[in-house]
C-alpha cells in the first residue's frame, strides 16, 4: 500500500518543535553579541534543513509503524516496516506482531475447539436443544433440525415444541427462588409423543448446566426416541396374551373331557373312545403349538448370526415335498417341483430352509383348492441370488392382510386355521429365518385366483 501523505500541519509542529533549542540557543548567543546576525540566520537555516529531513523521515517510520499496528488489527499479516529511522519503533513492532501472532494463534484454537463442541454436539443420533435463562433456543444439533426444523435465533422453545408438560418441566427447571438460587434439582425426565406422521414416542431429558456456558445455554434439552421400545413391549406383551390364549382352549377342552369322562361317561366305552380321540387331537395341537413357539425361540437368539454353509435346495425340496405328499394326496393337490439345471447352492442352515419351506408348502397345501396343483420353482435371480417360489391356486389372501401376515399368531381366517390344525405361528418362523439368511420374503396374491410366496436367498459364490 503507498504511503499516505503526512499532513502539513504536523510536519510544521513537529519541525518547530525540533528547531525550537538551536533557535533558542542561536538566539541567546546573538543576544550576548557572541555570533553576529546574518552568521546566526545562516546557522539557522542550516539546521532547519537538516531536522527537516530528519523530522520528516521520523514521521514516515511512525506512520508506516501505525500502519502496521492497524493492519496487524485487522488480522492481516503485515510485513514488517523499515523503521531505520525510529530505532524503538522498530521494537515495538516486533512486539506487536509477537503479540498479535500470540492472539490470532488462541482466536484460531478457540475456534477450534467450538467447531469441534458443535460437531461432537452434531455427533450425538438424539436431538439435542440448548435453551437459555429465558428459554429461547440458542443452540440445536443436525438430529434436533432434521427433527424440528430449523430453529430461528431467539425463538421461544415453544416455537419447536408445543408440550405443556415439557415447557412447564423446562420453566420449573429455569426457575430461580427469592434468593438467586435455582428452586429445582438439575434434572428431570418427562415422556412426550410427538405428532406424526409417524408418531414418536420420546423421554425428554432435561439438564440444567451448573452456570450458564459462553452462548447463553443454560439447560440442555434431549429427546430419546423409544418408540422401538415401547414397540416391543406391546409386542411381548400382546405375545404372552397370544400365546396364553391359544393353549387356554385346548387345555379348557383337556378339563371338560376329563370331567365328563370321571362323570356321565364313565362307564360309556363308545364316548370315551371318542373322547380319548378328541383329547389326543388337543393334546397334539399344545405339542406343536409348544414346538412352534420353542423354534421361534431358538431361531430368534441367533438371529444376529448369519447361518454360512452351502445348502442343496434340490436336496431340500425333495426332503419336505417326501414328507408332505401323504397330506397332498389326501387332498387330491398334486406338488409339481421345478429346479433349474445346475442351481447353485444358496449360502444357509439346511435345517431351518427345511423349515421354511415345510411351512410355505404346508400352507399352500392346506388353502389350495381340491384337485389342483401347487408349484414349487427354484431358479437364480440375479445378483448373486437365488429364488424359490410357492405357488397355489387357492382362495388367496386379501391385500389388506398381507403386511401383517408374518406377525405371531396372526390369521387371515382365525377359526378356519385353528380347524386346520394351524398355530398361526407358521409365517412368523419364515420370516425370521429368512431374516437371518439377510434373505426376502415376497408374498402375491389374488383372492380367489390363488397365493405365491417368493424367498430369495444368496447364492454361493
Ligand atoms: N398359501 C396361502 N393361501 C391363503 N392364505 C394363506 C396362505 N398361507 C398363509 N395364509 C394365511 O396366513 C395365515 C398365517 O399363516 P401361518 O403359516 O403363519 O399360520 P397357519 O398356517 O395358520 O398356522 P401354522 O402355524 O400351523 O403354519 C394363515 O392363517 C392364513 O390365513
Ligand atoms: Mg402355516
Amino acid at each position: 500500500m503507498a504511503d499516505q501523505p503526512i499532513p502539513l500541519r504536523r510536519i510544521l509542529a513537529a519541525n518547530a518543535v525540533a528547531l525550537a533549542p538551536s533557535a533558542i540557543a542561536l538566539a541567546v548567543l546573538y543576544g550576548y553579541g557572541a555570533l553576529a546576525g546574518r552568521p546566526a540566520l545562516i546557522a539557522l537555516a542550516g539546521i532547519a534543513v537538516v531536522t527537516g529531513v530528519l523530522v520528516q523521515r521520523y514521521l514516515g517510520s511512525l506512520a508506516r509503524f501505525a500502519r502496521f499496528v492497524g493492519e496487524l488489527a485487522a488480522e492481516r499479516e503485515p510485513a514488517m516496516p523499515r523503521l531505520q529511522f525510529a530505532p524503538a519503533t522498530e521494537e515495538l513492532a516486533a512486539a506487536a506482531a509477537t503479540l498479535s501472532a500470540g492472539w490470532r494463534r488462541q482466536r484460531a484454537s478457540i475456534d477450534n475447539l467450538a467447531a469441534s463442541a458443535q460437531a461432537i454436539v452434531d455427533g450425538l443420533p438424539d436431538p439435542l436443544i440448548a435453551v437459555d435463562r429465558q428459554r429461547r433456543i440458542v443452540r440445536t444439533n443436525l438430529a434436533a433440525v432434521a427433527l424440528l426444523g430449523q430453529a430461528g435465533p431467539d425463538r421461544d422453545l415453544s416455537t419447536a415444541l408445543r408440550h405443556p408438560q415439557l415447557l412447564s418441566a423446562v420453566d420449573t427447571l429455569l426457575e430461580t427462588g427469592a434468593d438467586g438460587n435455582f428452586a429445582s434439582a438439575e434434572r428431570r425426565a418427562v415422556d412426550l409423543v410427538l405428532a406424526g406422521p409417524p408418531e414418536i414416542d420420546v423421554v425428554a431429558h432435561l439438564q440444567r448446566l451448573p452456570r450458564a456456558a459462553a452462548d447463553g445455554s443454560l439447560a440442555l434439552i434431549v429427546l430419546h426416541d423409544i418408540t422401538a421400545q415401547r414397540r416391543a413391549e406391546r409386542m411381548r406383551a400382546d405375545f404372552v396374551a397370544n400365546a396364553s390364549h391359544e393353549l387356554k382352549t385346548p387345555i379348557a377342552g383337556l378339563a371338560g373331557f376329563i370331567e365328563t369322562l370321571r362323570g356321565p361317561a364313565r362307564d360309556d366305552a363308545a364316548a370315551r373312545e371318542r373322547f380319548l380321540g378328541i383329547m389326543a387331537e388337543q393334546a397334539d395341537r399344545m405339542r406343536r403349538l409348544v414346538d412352534d413357539l420353542l423354534t421361534l425361540s431358538r431361531i430368534e437368539q441367533h438371529e444376529h448370526a448369519r447361518p454360512a454353509a452351502a445348502v442343496d435346495l434340490d436336496h431340500v425340496l425333495r426332503g419336505v415335498l417326501d414328507l408332505l405328499q401323504l397330506k397332498a394326496s389326501s387332498r387330491s393337490v398334486t406338488i409339481e417341483l421345478e429346479v433349474a439345471p445346475a442351481l447353485a447352492k444358496a449360502v444357509g442352515d439346511h435345517d431351518e430352509l427345511t423349515i421354511v419351506f415345510q411351512n410355505l408348502i404346508d400352507n399352500a397345501l392346506k388353502y389350495a383348492k381340491p384337485s389342483t396343483a401347487v408349484r414349487v420353482v427354484a431358479r437364480p435371480a440375479g445378483q448373486g441370488t437365488i429364488s424359490v417360489s410357492v405357488s397355489d391356486e387357492g382362495d388367496g389372501i386379501p391385500a389388506v392382510h398381507l403386511p401383517r401376515l408374518t406377525e405371531r399368531f396372526y390369521r387371515v381366517d382365525t377359526a378356519r386355521s385353528r380347524q386346520l390344525g394351524g398355530t398361526g405361528l407358521g409365517l412368523a418362523i419364515v420370516k425370521h429365518v429368512v431374516n437371518r439368511h439377510r434373505g426376502r420374503l415376497d408374498i402375491q396374491s389374488t383372492p380367489g385366483r390363488g397365493s405365491t410366496f417368493t424367498i430369495t436367498l444368496p447364492a454361493v459364490g
